[in-house]
C-alpha cells in the first residue's frame, strides 16, 4: 500500500504538530504580517480546522468533511481579501511549518506544488 503524506508526516500527531507550527509561524514571522492581519486574536479554532482539512487532504481522515459536510473551501476564503501577497505568505509559513516539524525532505517536495496550488486558487484578487 502506497504510504500517503498524512503517514509520512507522522499521521494525526505529526498533522496536529505541521497545523501549530503553521500558525506559531504565522504569528512570529514579521513577513506574514498581512495574513496575521486576516486572522482572530484566538487562532485556537483555526488551528483544529486546519487540521482537520489537512487530515483529508493528506490521505488521512477525513475529519473536517465529516464535521463540516462538503464546504468548498474557496467559498470559505471569498469574504477575506486575499491578493498575491496574502497567497505568498500563507506558503511561506507552511513551508516553515514543514521545516520546524522537519518533514522528510521528499514529502516536503511532494507537497510544495499542491500546496501553492491550493493558496493560488485562494487568491481573489490581483
Ligand atoms: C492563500 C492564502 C490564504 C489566506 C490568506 C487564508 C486565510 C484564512 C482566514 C483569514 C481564515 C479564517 C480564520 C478564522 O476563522 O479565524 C481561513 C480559514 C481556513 N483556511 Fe485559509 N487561507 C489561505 C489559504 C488556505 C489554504 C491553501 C488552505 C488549505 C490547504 C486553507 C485552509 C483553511 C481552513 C480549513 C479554514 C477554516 C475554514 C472554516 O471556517 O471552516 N487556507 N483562512
Amino acid at each position: 500500500m502506497e504510504t500517503t503524506p498524512y503517514e509520512m508526516l507522522g499521521g494525526e500527531t505529526g498533522v496536529r504538530r505541521l497545523a501549530e507550527a503553521f500558525y506559531d509561524a504565522m504569528v512570529e514571522l514579521p513577513e506574514a504580517a498581512d495574513l496575521r492581519a486576516l486572522h482572530n486574536e484566538d487562532l485556537s479554532g483555526i488551528k483544529r480546522k486546519l487540521f482537520e482539512y489537512l487530515s483529508g487532504w493528506l490521505g488521512g481522515p477525513m475529519i473536517y468533511f465529516e464535521k463540516y459536510g462538503g464546504v468548498c473551501i474557496r467559498s470559505v476564503h471569498a469574504r477575506f481579501p486575499i491578493g498575491a501577497a496574502e497567497r505568498d505568505q500563507w506558503l511561506l509559513c507552511m513551508r516553515e511549518a514543514m521545516r520546524r516539524v522537519n518533514a522528510p525532505p521528499q514529502v516536503a517536495a511532494l507537497l510544495d506544488l499542491p500546496f501553492a496550488r491550493m493558496a493560488e486558487a485562494m487568491r481573489n484578487r490581483a
